[in-house]
């Protein structure tokens, strides 16, 4: 086949079906998950004025290297926006704008754009599933939250996912441990990477994150915060534990945790599929942001989120073998006496709840026969010049034996779901 004139973009792709039905599938388990928690969703823009996530931190790529920008064409006000890399801000955005009543719980599904490179499991524009819970600094918010998050897993069938947990403390328990920190790291500057050595005049906190294999020695001897959690932050940490125990979901305790955003305080986790490579194995994360609302002009309010990448998601339901529930049709019409029965049969059909297809440009009965097989269909619905004659249909079972019966063509939607249902038995 010669290469099309035009591809997708660098790092988007086309998900189609079969994968786009597992999409779908994931994405409903995932509102039905969060409606039954009292999660209202979210539509909020894909574009958002830069300093929305400027707000972030200067530290972390994200939003230093990887951001989309666009231009408002309106000459009087040339605002500089950016198409989101995340929903966290856009959410904390909206909060300080609407004002709503809190706790406030929303979840959000969407595409989330990042200026990447490219490779499996790592996209310029890749779909996320998330929720909020702002205005609570209670730590069984906290609980719910990664609760959610790790039903939306167990549903969805994935049995090898891990919850890796950490806390990095209140502002306290950060100043105190970034002045350890920044001790340690200075003393062993020599032995970390150039680009490490610029992270730590930026944000120290951020050395820990990297995965370049000539800092490894230098992060595994660095001091850990859990070392350093006021009493505040331990008994919030440890109420955390004792809940996520309460509700048997497991978990590693990670110090070393450090998420890719700069906005995070006490609670932080990260879910990964260790069946897949390590760089991109992290299928969701998040954590608690109690000044981030702040920091975009809202009045002081606590937050607590996560997002899972649905991208990625696929991959850790590929490499677990789960199968995907494919959008089958269930009843085929072949119609060879031009096309209006068919027209007319498959509206009704598809108004009573069926999922029909049909053949176009008026196709042989053996073509139409080959459609029909390929279409997955259980049934199919012959109208010949014969039956339409005698106001009748033909029913052809096709995946058992290739029983064929006539049927009254009155009588056929009355008598179809139990007909199906006994097909498929
Ligand atoms: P994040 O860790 O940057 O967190 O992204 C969450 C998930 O999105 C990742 O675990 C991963 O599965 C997926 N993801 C991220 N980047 C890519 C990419 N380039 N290609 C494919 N998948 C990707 C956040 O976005 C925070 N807003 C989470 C949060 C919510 N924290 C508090 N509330």
């Amino acid at each position: 086949m010669s290469k099309s004139q035009f591809q997708a973009p660098k790092g988007t792709r086309d998900i189609m079906a079969p994968e786009s039905d597992r999409v779908s599938n994931l994405l409903s388990i995932f509102e039905e998950t969060l409606n039954s928690g009292g999660y209202g969703q979210i539509i909020s823009p894909i574009f958002e004025d830069i300093r929305v996530f400027q707000r972030l931190g200067d530290s972390s790529q994200i939003v230093t290297k990887e951001m989309f920008d666009l231009f408002d064409k309106d000459p009087k006000n040339p605002q500089h926006l950016v198409l989101r890399p995340e929903l966290t801000a856009s959410i904390c955005r909206a909060f300080t704008q609407h004002r709503p009543v809190t706790p406030w719980k929303v979840w959000y599904q969407g595409p989330q754009f990042r200026y990447e490179k490219p490779q499996a499991g790592r996209y310029r524009q890749f779909l996320q599933v998330g929720a909020e819970l702002l205005g609570s600094p209670d730590p069984h918010a906290d609980v719910e939250i990664i609760s959610l998050a790790s039903r939306f897993f167990q549903k969805a069938g994935l049995s090898n996912t891990k919850l890796l947990l950490n806390s990095l403390g209140d502002a306290e328990t950060r100043a105190n441990y970034n002045e350890a920190l920044i001790g340690y790291l200075n003393l062993n500057q020599a032995d970390l990477s150039e680009q490490s050595q610029n992270t730590m005049l930026k944000n120290p906190l951020r050395v820990l994150d990297s995965k370049r294999e000539q800092d490894q020695a230098v992060i595994h001897s660095a001091p850990v915060i859990s070392d350093f959690l006021n009493d505040d932050s331990k008994k919030h940490f440890q109420i955390v534990q004792k809940g996520l125990s309460m509700l048997e979901i497991d978990y590693e305790l990670t110090p070393r945790l450090v998420r890719g955003l700069d906005y995070y305080t006490k609670t932080t986790f990260e879910f990964i599929a260790p069946g897949l490579d390590t760089a991109q194995n992290a299928v969701g994360g998040g954590g608690r942001y109690d000044g981030l609302v702040e920091a975009l002009g809202g009045p002081p309010t606590e937050g607590i989120g996560f997002a899972i990448g649905i991208d990625r998601t696929l991959l850790a339901c590929e490499a677990e073998n789960i199968s995907v529930p494919t959008n089958n049709i269930e009843i085929f019409v072949i119609d060879t006496t031009g096309g209006d029965e068919a027209l007319i049969l498959s509206d009704e059909l598809r108004q009573i709840g069926f999922s029909v297809d049909r053949s176009f440009d008026q196709r042989s009965m053996k073509s139409q026969m080959k459609a029909a097989d390929r279409s997955g269909a259980q049934l199919a619905i012959i109208i010949g010049t014969d039956e339409l004659n005698e106001n009748q249909v033909t029913l052809r079972d096709l995946r058992g034996d290739g029983t064929q019966i006539a049927l009254d063509r009155q009588s056929l939607s009355k008598a179809l779901p139990e007909m199906l249902q006994e097909m498929t038995k």
